[in-house]
């Protein structure tokens, strides 16, 4: 079974695809981070570089290597990402990751062109980091649907060590195998999950952290005493607030948007009300500073 040699990340300005183009780099892949702006380029480039810097730093102060290795590593990790504003370019690679923004008409125009653009690279499988769309959909606009399959990667992608590899009933075992040994190659346990709507971890932990959200609205109890209730009282290590704000407003929101509109009679899918007035005023949490709480960057500070 042949391994990739290069894999495209298409939207390595995101917080989730800087952080596989960054994994799948220091796991020894040619990676090439495809946008569409030249700012988002950049982004996705000083978050690679941000992150990696914090993760040769901790492997030496546990003593894995000194600081001329650390600086080292960091530049050979960085040396096999190249970037590209062409999509075009992405021909050029034998699997490509999509991780672009959360919308079904975005990802079909997105695939439909992207399978033209590879029509000559037959053997390229298409792998899609959706937290909640249909992967099915997607699969058989983009002409290749037995090579293609969902990839879905946790926040921060850098320490969250799953992946969930969906396949569709189009996916072929090839290239379901060639995706469950490319997960693991990147330091990942890997789950095989079906094209059901959030796949297995999305399913049940968006309507928990609804459900924080609506007891919110209900005026039950404090966003801190709820975060500090299930990081205290069952481990978890983030309270449900805390979390949202964590991912991303914006995202939790169009996810419970898109469910609704294709699951209207699912009980578990409901849109707090605090959650959509929030994202309705541009707070999307973490990534723009406010949500529930105020962020200084990775830091999250008094509740906003
Ligand atoms: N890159 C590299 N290193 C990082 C990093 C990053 N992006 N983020 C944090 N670190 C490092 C820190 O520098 C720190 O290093 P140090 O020990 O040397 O100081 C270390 O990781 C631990 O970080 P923190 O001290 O800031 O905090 P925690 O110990 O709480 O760990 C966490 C952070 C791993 C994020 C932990 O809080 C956690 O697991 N939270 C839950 C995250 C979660 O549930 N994610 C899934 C969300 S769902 C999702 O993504 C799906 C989507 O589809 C919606």
């Amino acid at each position: 079974m042949a391994d990739f040699k290069k894999v495209g990340i298409v939207g390595i300005g995101g917080l989730m695809g800087h952080g596989v183009a960054q994994v799948t780099a220091a796991a020894g892949y040619q990676v090439l981070g495809i946008e569409s702006q030249q700012s988002a380029l950049d982004a996705g480039v000083r978050r690679i570089d941000d992150s990696l810097s914090k993760v040769v730093a901790r492997n030496v102060k546990k003593g894995k290597y000194d600081e001329a290795a650390a600086a080292a590593e960091k530049a050979e990790i960085m040396g096999r990402i190249s970037t590209s504003l062409d999509i075009k370019d992405a021909s050029s690679c034998d699997l490509v990751i999509e991780a672009i923004p959360e919308n079904m008409d975005l990802k079909l125009d997105f695939y439909k062109n992207l399978g033209n653009i590879v029509a000559s690279n037959p053997e390229c499988v298409f792998a899609s980091n959706t937290s909640s769309l249909q992967i099915t959909q997607m699969a058989e606009i983009s002409g290749r649907p037995e090579k293609f399959v969902g990839l879905h990667f946790f926040n921060p992608v850098q320490l969250m060590k799953l992946v969930e590899v969906i396949r569709t009933d189009h996916t072929n075992d090839e290239t379901f195998d060639r995706m469950i040994t490319f997960g693991k190659n990147i330091g990942k346990a890997t789950v095989s999950a079906k094209d059901t709507p959030g796949f297995i971890v999305n399913r049940l932990l968006v309507p928990y952290l609804t459900q924080a959200m609506a007891m919110v609205d209900r005026d039950e109890a404090s966003i801190e005493d709820i975060d500090v209730s299930m990081q205290l009282g069952a481990g978890h290590p983030m309270g449900p607030i805390h979390l949202s704000d964590y991912i991303g407003l914006d995202t939790c929101h169009s996810i419970i948007v898109g469910w609704q509109k294709d699951f209207p009679d699912e009980a578990a899918f409901i849109m707090p009300e605090c959650l959509d007035a929030k994202v309705k005023a541009g707070d999307f949490g973490r990534k723009t500073g406010k949500g529930f709480y105020h962020w200084d960057g990775e830091k999250k500070g008094e509740r906003a």
